[in-house]
């Protein structure tokens, strides 16, 4: 009980930190209720959302050449594995993965998956971990001879600001030693139409995820947010190389947080989400303190592109 006040208290003050900033911030993470995961799912099947199924295209269609890159004998670790959905694209096919360590912070659906995946890869041993994985964390060791492969799809490294990717690499950087590898989905640098129809779906799906994370913090916290008072866009920042997801106020009104009030102006933004987009040399550029970029695998249309990173010695 005390545990969970103090939890709900440091939430408050993030919230209430992201809300006294200029422009007014809200944390991406608090988009994943389970509503919230329900809708990203639908943003991952939506026409003008090309990196899911474009990613996956690629994982298809280079399987053959990515396993003679990862070798034999792999401890594959996917850190914020979710419900393993592409890790099944290298499972069904990779014979020499002998280990599979999902990692997600949320143990309980974690568990879930992890049952599943050993009634469905009985000869894979599945080790699921619950933790933080931005933070230094340690794998079980019961596969000292295996080479250790960070399996990371999603272009999630894109919503990490530059800070936070570079602790990244260089947690990942430990935990596969010199012998092991990442295999990393990034999204690419491209037309702007694209990229902003691509947030800015038709059918107003991205508008409702977005929105969620509001109706999110009022359930978590007790705020007061009215998502009907704002209106979704995500715009392409140049200077920045991002996406930013914004809520913009069609009046001014008022939200309260635990005891504190804040007037939010109308035509004023909520900033919620980044995602970077990445040129090939940029991204080689931000890993290379820790890894060499040794394979680059993208789709046609240069949309996207699945990385192999080995490190540095
Ligand atoms: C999870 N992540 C890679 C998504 C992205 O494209 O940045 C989250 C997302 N936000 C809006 N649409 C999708």
């Amino acid at each position: 009980m005390e545990e969970t006040l103090t939890k709900t208290n440091t939430i408050i003050e993030e919230i209430v930190t992201g809300m006294k900033s200029t422009p007014k911030q809200l944390p991406s993470k608090y988009f994943y209720d389970e509503k919230g995961s329900q809708l990203f799912d639908e943003i991952t099947r939506l026409e003008e959302y090309y990196p899911t199924r474009t990613e996956r295209k690629i994982l298809e269609s280079n399987l053959e050449d990515m396993a003679d890159k990862l070798g034999a004998n792999v401890e594959l670790i996917e850190p914020g594995s979710g419900s393993s959905e592409k890790t099944r694209i290298l499972l069904d096919r990779m014979d020499s993965i002998k280990c599979y360590v999902p990692i997600d912070i949320s143990g309980d659906y974690l568990f879930k998956v992890a049952d599943q995946l050993r009634e469905e890869y009985p000869n894979i041993d599945i080790e699921p971990l619950a933790t933080d994985y931005t933070r230094p964390f340690e794998l079980p060791d019961t596969h000292p001879d295996a080479r250790r492969i960070v399996f990371f799809p999603g272009s999630t490294i894109g919503n990490f600001k530059l800070n936070t990717v570079q602790r990244f690499f260089s947690v990942i950087a430990d935990i596969v030693g010199k012998k092991g590898g990442v295999l990393i989905g990034v999204d690419l640098k491209k037309d702007i139409e694209i990229l902003e129809a691509a947030y800015n779906d038709s059918k107003g799906i991205t508008a409702a995820f977005n929105k969620n994370l509001l109706i999110h913090l009022n359930r978590k916290i007790g705020a007061d947010f009215n998502p009907d008072l704002f209106e979704h866009k995500a715009l392409w920042v140049e200077e920045r190389g991002r996406i930013e997801m914004r809520l913009y106020a069609k009046t001014t009104h008022q939200v309260k947080i635990d005891d504190h009030t804040f007037t939010v102006e109308k035509g004023e933004y909520i900033h919620t989400e980044n995602s970077h987009k990445y040129t090939l040399e940029e991204f080689s550029g931000i890993v290379s303190p820790w890894f060499d970029v040794q394979q680059v695998w993208t789709d046609t249309n240069k949309l996207f592109s699945v990385q192999y990173l080995v490190p540095r010695i």
